[in-house]
């Protein structure tokens, strides 16, 4: 039987990278998927079409998760399409490595209203999606949290907030019998990782030597995870962080 049959899962920024991943992983597994992104439409609808091909449901819907109003509309929609929420996925953030010189109010902005604010604001939503019936929230963190790269310091705290996000909501939601838990991912290959090092390949290269299984990650083993904290399988796990790094330590 698949895993999350009869569920209904919102994943924000799953027009490509993990999300995508995450999304086609678990409309696999029988989840009706709302596939969120900001400017890939194309992306998004290529995603849906995965999940249609393998024999479950899905729609894209377009909306900014760093603002209110858009994510207001997304659960509007799911609603519209699906009823009750069970699963989300907070997935969509940004990176963007400076050294402290460069450090300024938008490049903090940029990082923590949708890596953090978003988060927040696309939970409260949700929760109130869920309906009493329970629920599985993912939050996509980083390794970087707990070991952050040189250079890193607004992005790294952005994922340490996540982290502590998730184990202050996962006391306050579990009466209601919604799970809160981080994933943690270690270097991944995905698009955004690719276009934020262009040609550069020394980032890529020290991550690798930090890690023991010695290559960088990819978006199938990054979703395998979350199957895992969505599912049933994970039923007794509230509040964690899930290191999927291949043991990297930044
Ligand atoms: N890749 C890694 O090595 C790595 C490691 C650790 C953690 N992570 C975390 O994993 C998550 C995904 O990373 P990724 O590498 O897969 O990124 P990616 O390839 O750059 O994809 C980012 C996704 O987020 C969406 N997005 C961006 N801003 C958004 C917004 N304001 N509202 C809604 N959607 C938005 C994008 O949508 P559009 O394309 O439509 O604009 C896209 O679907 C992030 O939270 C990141 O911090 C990544």
């Amino acid at each position: 039987m698949a895993k999350l049959q009869g569920k209904v899962a919102v994943v924000t920024g799953a027009s490509k990278g993990i999300g995508a991943a995450i999304a086609e992983k678990m409309g696999a597994e029988g989840a009706k998927v709302v596939v969120n992104y900001a400017s890939d439409k194309a992306g998004a609808e290529n995603v849906v079409k995965k999940i249609k091909a393998a024999g479950s449901q899905a729609i894209a819907v377009q909306g900014d998760v760093s603002k209110e109003a858009d994510i207001k509309n997304l659960f509007a929609e799911a609603k519209k399409a699906y009823g009750n929420v069970n699963i989300l996925v907070n997935n969509a953030g940004v990176y963007d490595f400076q050294p402290l010189e460069n450090v300024n109010p938008a490049h903090f902005h940029k990082q923590f209203d949708l890596n953090v604010l978003g988060l927040l604001l696309t939970t409260k939503e949700a929760v109130q999606h869920m309906n009493g019936s329970g629920g599985s929230i993912i939050n996509v963190s980083s390794i970087a949290a707990k070991t952050p790269p040189p250079g890193a310091s607004v992005y790294s705290a952005t994922k340490a907030a996540v982290d502590t996000i998730t184990r202050s909501l996962s006391q306050e939601l579990g009466p209601r019998k919604i799970r809160v838990n981080s994933l943690s991912p270690g270097v991944t290959d995905t698009e955004g990782l690719r276009s934020s090092q262009g040609e550069d390949k020394s980032f890529r290269d020290y991550a690798v030597t930090r890690t023991p299984l010695g290559r960088v990650g990819t978006v199938e083993e990054v979703a395998d995870a979350a199957l895992f904290l969505a599912s049933e399988d994970s039923r007794w796990v509230t509040g964690e962080t899930l290191p999927v790094g291949g043991g990297i330590r930044m």
